[in-house]
C-alpha cells in the first residue's frame, strides 16, 4: 500500500463518519457492525464506493454484478473496504423516450450518492453511452478521487459467415428489407447474430467513443476501454482498478489534478481521430463544463479540422469492430501515433504522466490504426456548421456520409413530427428526388423531449427503390453513433423553442457546403421576419416530475445539455456534509 505521498488515516474523509468518540459515530459504526464487519475491516482504511450501473435491463452492463466481485477483490488487496452502490443505468437498449433524458439524473445521482456518504474514492461502473458522461460528470462535481471502469466492447457479430456491426449492420440490413433483398429467415438470422455477448455496442458508436474520451481524459488504467467486456483481461483489469483507486485515495489524487484544458483537448483530439459519435461533442462539451473547462463548438472544428481520422472502425471506417482494434493495440496505440498532437505530460489516474503510460505501445496492424499518412479520411470526424438554420451551431460526420455533399442545393421536405414524417418516408408514392433536403423538427433536447437519436431520418422508400442510400438530412435531434449518413444534427437553437429551423418549409432551397461550415436556408429576411412573428411555440412536453425540471433546465445543444444548475459556473459545490 503506498501512504507515501501524504494522507494520514485520521484524515480520510470517512474518518469523519466512523473515527470521533461521540454519539454520531457510535451509530455509524454500530450500523457497520450490523452488516457483519468488525472495527479491523474499516478502521484506518480507506471506503471505496464502487458506482454500479448494472441493471437486468441494460445488456451491455450485464457482466457488471460480477465485475463489481472483482473490484473488491482488488480494493481488500489493497488494504481498502470495497461498498457497492447501485446508480441508475441509463441504457441506451429500452430507455424511452431516449436515455439522452435521464443522462443528466445519472451525474446528480452520481454526485450526490459520493457526497452524502463516507467515501474516500469511487470506481465508476459504465460503458453503455450516456453513462459514461453521467458519471464523469457527477464525479467531476463531486471531487473525490475517481477511475472510471469501462464496460467494454461486446464480440464481433455474425451471421451466415457476414461480421455484424451494432446499430450500423441494423440500419443497413434493415434498407435492405425495405427494398425487399431479403428474406424474413435471413432477418431473423442477423437478429440472433449480432448481439452475441455481453458488452457495450461494437462499432465506434456513442459508448466507445465515451470511454476512449474517458481514456485519454486519464479517467481509465491505460489501455481500459479498448478490452472486450468478455476477455479475461476485462477482470483483471477490474481487479487493478480496485487496488488502483485504493492508492490514489493515499495520494489525494483528486480529479481536478487530472481534468484540465490539456487533458480534455487530449481527449478531443483522440475522439476525432477514432471518428468518434456525433454524440461526443454534447457530452465533452457537458464534462468540460463540469471540470471548469473552456471549451466550445469553434475549438471542436478547429481540432475536426486538423486532425486525421485513423481508426479504420465502423461506421466512420470501413471494415473493422473494436474487437479488431484492441487486436491491433487498442487506444494507447492508437494515442501513441497522435503523441506530436497530445499533451503528453498531464497526469492520468496511474500517477504517472500520459507520455509514460504511452511507452511500448504497438501497433499490431496499420490497417486498423492507420498511420497519419494513411488515415480512413483526411480531417477529423466532425464539423460543425453555422448559418441561418442554425445560428448556434449544428454537426455532422463529413467522413461518414457520400462525399456528393460536401456542398448541395435542394428543396426542404419539412415534418414537424417522427409518427408524420415515418407515414411519409414509408409512402411508396412520395413525391421526392435525391436532391431533396429531409427536415424534422421538434426532436432536440426540450422539443423531443430529450434530444432523441432521431436524427439518422429513414430514407424515404421511394428512393430506396431507385437504389438510393444516402441523401440530405437536418434535424435538431442526435443521432447513435452507430448511424451514418449525410446527417445534420444537433441544430441549435432548437426549433421547440423557435430557433429558425421552426420556420422554414417544404420547398424552400436549403444549402450545407461543408468546407465552408454553412447550412442555410436560402429565404429573405423579410419574410423570415414574417414568419417569426406568425411562429406560436408548441406546448410543454411536461407539466410534473423529472422531466418538467429537465424541460426548466436543460441547456441548448451547443453548451452540452446539462442543467444550468449543474454547471461548474453555477456557483460553489456545496460543502462536506455537516456531521
Ligand atoms: Fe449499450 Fe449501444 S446499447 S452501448
Ligand atoms: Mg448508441
Amino acid at each position: 500500500m503506498s501512504k507515501t505521498q501524504g494522507k494520514n488515516p485520521r484524515d480520510l474523509r470517512s474518518a469523519r463518519w466512523f473515527a470521533p468518540d461521540d454519539l454520531r459515530s457510535f451509530g455509524h459504526r454500530s450500523r457497520l457492525m450490523q452488516m457483519g464487519l468488525g472495527q479491523e475491516d474499516w478502521e484506518g482504511k480507506p471506503f471505496i464506493g464502487i458506482l454500479n450501473t448494472w441493471s437486468e435491463l441494460n445488456p451491455c452492463h450485464a457482466h457488471f454484478r460480477h465485475r463489481a466481485e472483482d473490484v473488491k477483490r482488488g480494493v481488500l488487496q489493497a488494504g481498502g473496504i470495497p461498498v457497492e452502490l447501485p446508480v441508475i443505468s441509463v441504457d441506451e437498449s429500452f430507455t424511452k423516450p431516449t436515455s439522452m433524458l435521464y443522462r443528466n439524473l445519472l451525474a446528480m445521482e452520481a454526485e450526490e450518492q459520493i457526497r452524502s456518504h463516507p467515501l474516500d474514492g469511487v470506481v465508476l461502473m459504465g460503458g453503455c453511452d450516456k453513462s459514461t458522461p453521467g458519471l464523469v460528470m457527477g464525479a467531476l462535481s463531486a471531487g473525490v478521487p475517481m477511475i472510471y471502469l469501462p464496460a467494454g466492447p461486446m464480440l464481433r457479430g455474425n451471421y451466415a459467415g457476414k461480421i455484424l456491426g451494432s446499430g450500423s449492420d441494423a440500419w443497413k440490413y434493415w434498407d435492405e428489407r425495405r427494398a425487399g433483398n431479403i428474406t424474413d429467415a435471413q432477418w431473423h438470422g442477423i437478429e440472433t447474430g449480432i448481439a452475441r455477448s455481453y458488452g457495450t455496442c461494437m462499432t465506434m458508436g456513442t459508448a466507445s467513443t465515451m470511454t476512449a474520451i474517458a481514456e485519454a481524459m486519464g479517467l481509465c488504467l491505460p489501455g481500459a476501454s479498448s478490452i472486450p467486456a468478455a476477455d479475461s483481461n476485462h477482470i483483471r483489469m477490474s481487479a487493478a482498478c480496485g487496488r488502483r483507486i485504493v492508492e490514489m485515495v493515499w495520494e489525494d489524487l483528486t480529479p481536478d489534478k487530472i481534468v484540465t484544458d490539456a487533458s480534455i483537448r487530449n481527449a478531443a483530439i483522440v475522439a476525432m481521430a477514432t471518428g468518434c459519435s456525433t454524440n461526443a461533442v454534447v457530452h465533452l462539451l457537458a464534462m468540460a463544463r463540469r471540470g471548469k473547462v473552456a471549451l466550445d463548438l469553434e475549438d471542436l472544428d478547429a481540432l475536426g479540422r486538423v486532425t486525421p481520422l485513423i481508426a479504420n472502425v465502423r461506421p466512420s471506417g470501413k471494415d473493422y469492430l473494436m474487437e479488431d482494434f484492441y487486436y491491433a493495440g487498442g487506444l494507447r496505440a492508437l494515442m501513441s501515433r497522435l503523441s506530436d498532437r497530445l499533451d503528453l505530460g498531464v497526469i492520468t489516474v496511474t500517477g504517472r504522466t500520459l507520455g509514460e503510460t504511452l511507452e511500448g505501445a504497438e501497433i499490431y496492424n496499420d490497417d486498423v490504426i492507420r498511420p497519419l499518412s494513411n488515415p480512413v479520411y483526411h480531417e477529423g470526424s466532425l464539423a460543425v456548421l453555422r448559418g441561418n438554420l442554425c445560428p448556434d451551431g449544428a454537426v455532422i460526420k463529413p467522413a461518414a456520409c457520400d462525399q456528393r455533399f460536401q456542398y448541395h442545393e435542394g428543396p426542404a421536405l419539412v415534418f414537424d413530427s417522427y409518427p408524420e414524417m415515418k407515414a411519409a418516408v414509408d409512402d411508396e408514392n412520395l413525391d421526392v428526388t435525391p436532391d431533396h433536403v429531409l427536415v424534422l423538427r421538434n426532436a432536440g433536447p426540450l422539443g423531443g423531449p430529450g434530444f432523441p437519436e432521431w436524427g439518422m431520418l429513414p430514407i424515404p422508400k421511394a428512393l430506396i427503390k431507385q437504389g438510393h442510400r444516402d441523401m440530405l438530412r437536418i434535424s435538431d435531434a442526435r443521432m447513435s453513433g452507430t448511424s451514418y449518413g449525410a446527417c445534420v444534427l444537433h441544430v441549435a437553437p432548437e426549433s421547440h423553442i423557435g430557433g429558425p429551423l421552426a420556420l422554414l418549409r417544404t420547398g424552400d432551397i436549403v444549402r450545407l457546403d461543408i468546407p465552408g461550415r454553412r447550412l442555410d436556408m436560402l429565404v429573405d429576411e423579410a419574410e423570415l421576419e414574417a414568419r417569426r412573428a406568425a411562429w406560436v411555440a408548441p406546448k410543454p412536453p411536461y407539466e410534473r416530475g423529472y422531466g418538467w425540471m429537465f424541460s426548466r433546465h436543460v441547456t441548448q445543444a451547443d453548451k452540452g445539455c446539462d442543467f444550468d444548475f449543474l454547471t461548474a459556473a453555477f456557483g460553489p459545490a456545496a460543502g462536506e456534509p455537516d456531521i
